[in-house]
């Protein structure tokens, strides 16, 4: 059987761990891994639009030596045909060694890996996970604080379908003493099942609030999002929610000297472009570190060793 990652609790915390000093070396000894995946072939199959996931992927993919194939829409595959998402992960089997799936359909990619060959990465399903996103978030924490445990985490935004916020809680309700600040609308607010399956079961501390300026100063990471206007069932809703937060310099008057700006992007409005120049502002260092992540991760799914 293949080995996928469908959801970040796939990977061990050792794992994970292990991933990360493998991007780590990545980063520093690029020329090492250069040959990694010679031969080998990934299909990235993006069923919803993607800039930083589906680019960084094949970005990944040819800085191992390998090569990519694939789309960047269900319209131009035959899924535009009525072709079933089995039917199309059959058939890529046949051409690639590792398939990396986005699709708007939560648990789409956990069909797939059911009938596929080789290993299925989800690269974003619908408003419920996105694994790699949050072994970006992990590294880039790693990198700019040092450490995986012991600091307190704001998410802010859209806590409710933001699928990268979904797995990043998840992933670090495994690590030690993370103290979770959850900053949304009340109508966005994180799904019971993350709060009850990530923190609640675990007894792990955490607080709601509406008021982001109010837990700023508290923060050593502060995690934007923003509010997934694909995934609202109307757009009266959206417009009355999409501004509920938006990060200014003034707003950061009050934030500890240290503080890390994350946002998994694309931004919209929920951070001005001025923060861009704060050098607390770790979302474009947090794009780089996607693509070494996903160099040891094909790596690792594919069973390559250095
Ligand atoms: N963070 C992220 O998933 O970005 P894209 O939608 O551009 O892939």
């Amino acid at each position: 059987m293949p080995r996928n990652l469908i959801d970040i609790v796939d990977l061990s915390v050792e794992e994970i761990d292990e991933l990360i000093a493998t991007a780590e070396d990545i980063i520093e000894n690029p020329a090492k891994y250069q040959d990694a995946c010679a031969h080998k072939q990934l299909a990235t199959l993006f069923f919803e639009p993607s800039t930083r996931t589906r680019l960084s992927f094949e970005s990944a993919m040819l800085s191992l030596g390998g090569s990519v194939l694939g789309f960047s829409s269900a319209n131009s595959s035959s899924t535009a045909k009525g072709e079933t998402v089995g039917d199309t992960i059959h058939t890529v089997s046949c051409y690639a060694d590792i398939i990396a799936m986005r699709h708007p359909k939560e648990g789409a990619p956990l069909a797939a890996a059911q009938v596929a060959e080789v290993p299925i990465i989800n690269a974003g399903d619908g408003g419920h996970n996105h694994p790699t996103q949050t072994l970006t978030d992990l590294l880039t924490i790693h990198r700019e604080k040092g450490r995986l445990d012991n600091f307190t985490i704001g998410f802010c935004g859209d806590l409710k379908f933001g699928r990268t916020v979904h797995s990043l809680v998840n992933a670090l309700s495994r690590y030690s003493n993370i103290n979770f600040v959850l900053i949304s609308p009340t109508e966005l607010k994180l799904p019971r099942y993350v709060k009850e399956e990530a923190l609640k079961k675990k007894g792990i501390p955490y607080t709601q609030t509406t008021d982001l300026e109010s837990v700023i100063p508290q923060l050593d990471i502060l995690y934007m999002t923003r509010v997934q206007k694909e995934r609202f069932f109307n757009e009266e809703d959206y417009l009355r929610l999409k501004d509920s937060y938006i990060l200014t310099p003034e707003k950061l008057v009050n934030a500890k000297a240290d503080l890390s700006i994350l946002h998994p992007l694309p931004r919209v409005n929920e951070i001005a472009v001025a923060v861009d120049k704060d050098p607390r502002a770790a979302y474009w260092r947090q794009v780089k570190n996607g693509k070494f992540i996903r160099m040891a991760l094909i790596m690792k799914l594919l069973g390559v060793e250095i």
